[in-house]
């Protein structure tokens, strides 16, 4: 069963809504991790449209299980967390206008800036994660750059709008977690689970880790953080 990770962004979000104090995700994080989850995410984005620097900080004091940092493998990001220290990052590709994060890195044809960083960011002991779309090119380029661990972009698998989609993306998604195993990288999972199709993808035994944000605040909204997390990790254990 994989270990559920909760990235906290959009506590942030209802923050910044009004520029105010609250809701502090700092206070999410303990909420989380007293939940039983097993490591809180934070991505750092160039725009801090919602997690910032502050908050960063405070959560490596706070986090007790595991922190990873989500960035952009620019100079300041790795100088931010060369400074900070989190358990581990994961590069993400980063756009200004786009809502989300929408597309795995290209590890392929960026391989030298992500092998420079990746060695940067490991000086400090903080291990990498890349967030690949599931190619096997992909999975191949990441291992040959030196990450510990991969995280599958589940997006494609999410957002499927018919069985038959589901079914070609989950199949891209088991293979490319396979091909990490057998590679010796750590796997992970994550973008756009939620209640009614985390199950299929926590049964793949090669996925170590869930990142999973969105659905868990929105449905905190009704029922609380505590509860929205039980929930999410009872879906996870079966
Ligand atoms: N993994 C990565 C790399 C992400 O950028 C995000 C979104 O911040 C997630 C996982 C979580 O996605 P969601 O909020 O859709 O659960």
């Amino acid at each position: 069963m994989p270990d559920l990770m909760v990235n906290i962004d959009h506590v942030a979000t209802i923050r910044q809504a009004r520029g105010t104090y609250f809701p502090d995700p700092v206070y999410a994080a303990g909420i989380a991790e007293m939940a039983g989850a097993s490591g809180i995410i934070i991505h750092l984005r160039e725009d801090r449209r919602h997690i910032k620097d502050r908050d960063v900080r405070l959560l490596r004091e706070v986090v007790r299980t595991k922190l990873n940092l989500e960035m952009a493998a620019t100079d300041e990001m790795v100088e931010i967390a060369r400074d900070v220290v989190p358990d581990m990052i994961t590069l993400v590709p980063e756009k200004r206008e786009e809502l989300t994060t929408e597309g795995g890195l290209d590890a392929f044809s960026l391989s030298r800036r992500l092998k420079k960083v990746t060695e940067k960011v490991r000086e400090k002991g903080i291990k990498v994660s890349l967030f690949i779309d599931p190619e096997e090119k992909q999975v191949m380029a990441a291992k040959k750059i030196g990450a510990d661990m991969i995280e599958i972009h589940t997006g494609a698998y999410s957002d499927a709008i018919n069985d038959s989609m589901r079914r070609q993306e989950y199949k891209k998604v088991v293979e490319a977690a396979k091909k990490g195993k057998e590679l010796g990288l750590g796997v992970n999972a994550g973008h756009g689970l939620h209640y009614h199709n985390v199950r299929e993808i926590a049964k793949i035994e090669e996925i170590d880790e869930l990142s999973i944000g969105h659905s868990i605040i929105a449905r905190a909204v009704f029922v609380g953080l505590d509860r929205a997390i039980r929930d999410m990790l009872e879906l996870i254990n079966g």
